[in-house]
C-alpha cells in the first residue's frame, strides 16, 4: 500500500485509477475531456493536497505549479517527450519528474512514420480524396505518379529508441540508412548497415527521405530552418514525427512553395494545434492531429509505466523512467 493522492489531468486508460485505488490511492481525473490551461490546473491541484500528478504533453508545468502545489514530490508525464515540463526547475526544487516511454509506444511512432511515408511517395491521401469525391473516370497513363522508394537514401535525425525502430524499418524497405546524432549508434550501423554522417549538411544534401526523431530542446529548436532547406533535394520528402518546434513552419512553407523540397508529412506542428492555413491547403503535405503513438497497445504499455513508476517512487525503489 502507498495510499497517496494522485491528480490525473485528462481521461487515460482505467487502468491507470483501478491499479492506483488497489494500491490505496486516492485518484481524482480531471473531469473535463480537454487540456487544462496553467489557471485551471493550479485551481485544481490546490484543492487538495495531492502528492504526485499524471500529465500530459498539453500540460505545461512551469515553475509557477510546482509553487502553487508544494505538497506534490512527483509529475509523470504520460508520454515520451517531456518538453512541456521545467525540468530545471522541478530539480531546483527537489521534485521528481518522469515519462513513460516504451517500446509499444517507440513502435507505433516508427510504424506511424512509415506509414506518411508511403502516403506521401504513393500520393494516399489525394488519390483517396480523388476517388471518394467521384472524379475516377478509368485508368490514365499519367495520373497520381508516384515517386520509387527503390535504391532511395534514408536520413534519419536521431538515432534513440525511435529512430532506431524506424531506421530497421527503412532498411526492411530497401532503403539505405544514413543518420546524423550527436552519439554514436553502433548497433544502428551494424544491423541496418548505417552510415553516420558528421554534420546536418552532409544527411540534407543526399536524403531521399529526411526523418525527425529527436527530442524538442533549445538545441534542436529550428534545427530544420530556412538554411537547413536550401541544403535539401527538391525530389526530397521530410517527415515529422517528433516535435513541431524542431522544424521553423515558416521555413517550410516557404520550402515547399519554392519547391525546394517534394513534399512533407506532419504529425507535429510548432504552434499546436493551430496549423498554418498554407499547410492545409497544399497537396504536397500530408497532416495527422499528433498521432504517431496512438496505438491500442501503446496507450496501453504507457498506462502500465506510469503506474509502476508512481509505485516505484512512493515505494522507494528507483523509477527507470526518472528524468534526472
Ligand atoms: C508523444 O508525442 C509523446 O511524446 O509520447
Amino acid at each position: 500500500m502507498i495510499n497517496k493522492k494522485i491528480f490525473i489531468t485528462r481521461k487515460i486508460p482505467e487502468y491507470v485509477t483501478t491499479a492506483l485505488q488497489k494500491k490505496g490511492c486516492t485518484v481524482v481525473v480531471y473531469e473535463k475531456n480537454k487540456p487544462m490551461n496553467t489557471k485551471v490546473l493550479i485551481k485544481h491541484l490546490q484543492k487538495n493536497t495531492y502528492d504526485a500528478v499524471i500529465c500530459l504533453l498539453t500540460d505545461r508545468i512551469t515553475a509557477e505549479v510546482f509553487d502553487a502545489a508544494p505538497s506534490v514530490r512527483l509529475y509523470v508525464n504520460y508520454a515520451t517527450g517531456f518538453d512541456n515540463i521545467d525540468i530545471p526547475a522541478a530539480h531546483a526544487r527537489s521534485i521528481a519528474v518522469a515519462n513513460a516511454p516504451t517500446n509499444a509506444s517507440s513502435q507505433a511512432v516508427a510504424q506511424h512514420t512509415i506509414a506518411l511515408l508511403l502516403a506521401l511517395t504513393n500520393r494516399i491521401v489525394e488519390a483517396d480524396t480523388f476517388t471518394k469525391n467521384g472524379k475516377y473516370q478509368g485508368w490514365e497513363p499519367l495520373a497520381f505518379l508516384g515517386t520509387s522508394i527503390a535504391n532511395k537514401e534514408f536520413g534519419l535525425i536521431g538515432a534513440g529508441r525511435i529512430g532506431v525502430q524506424v531506421a530497421q524499418y527503412a532498411r526492411g524497405l530497401g532503403f539505405s540508412v544514413r543518420y546524423y546524432d550527436t552519439i554514436r549508434q553502433s548497433e544502428l550501423e551494424e544491423s541496418c548497415n548505417a552510415i553516420r554522417v558528421e554534420s546536418l549538411e552532409q544527411l540534407l544534401s543526399t536524403a531521399d527521405v529526411l526523418s525527425l526523431h529527436v527530442p524538442l530542446t533549445a538545441q534542436t529548436k529550428h534545427l530544420i530552418d530556412t538554411k537547413a532547406f536550401s541544403f535539401m533535394k527538391p525530389t526530397s520528402f521530410l517527415i515529422n514525427t517528433a516535435r513541431g518546434p524542431v522544424v521553423q513552419e515558416e521555413a517550410l512553407i516557404e520550402a515547399l512553395k519554392a519547391k525546394k523540397i517534394a513534399g512533407a508529412a506532419l504529425d507535429v506542428f510548432e504552434y499546436e494545434p493551430i496549423i498554418a492555413k498554407a499547410l492545409r491547403k497544399m497537396s504536397s503535405v500530408i497532416l495527422t492531429p499528433h498521432i504517431a503513438s496512438a496505438t491500442v497497445e501503446a496507450r496501453e504499455e504507457m498506462a502500465h509505466s506510469v503506474v509502476e513508476t508512481v509505485i516505484d517512487f512512493f515505494e522507494g525503489n528507483n523509477p527507470r523512467t526518472l528524468l534526472l
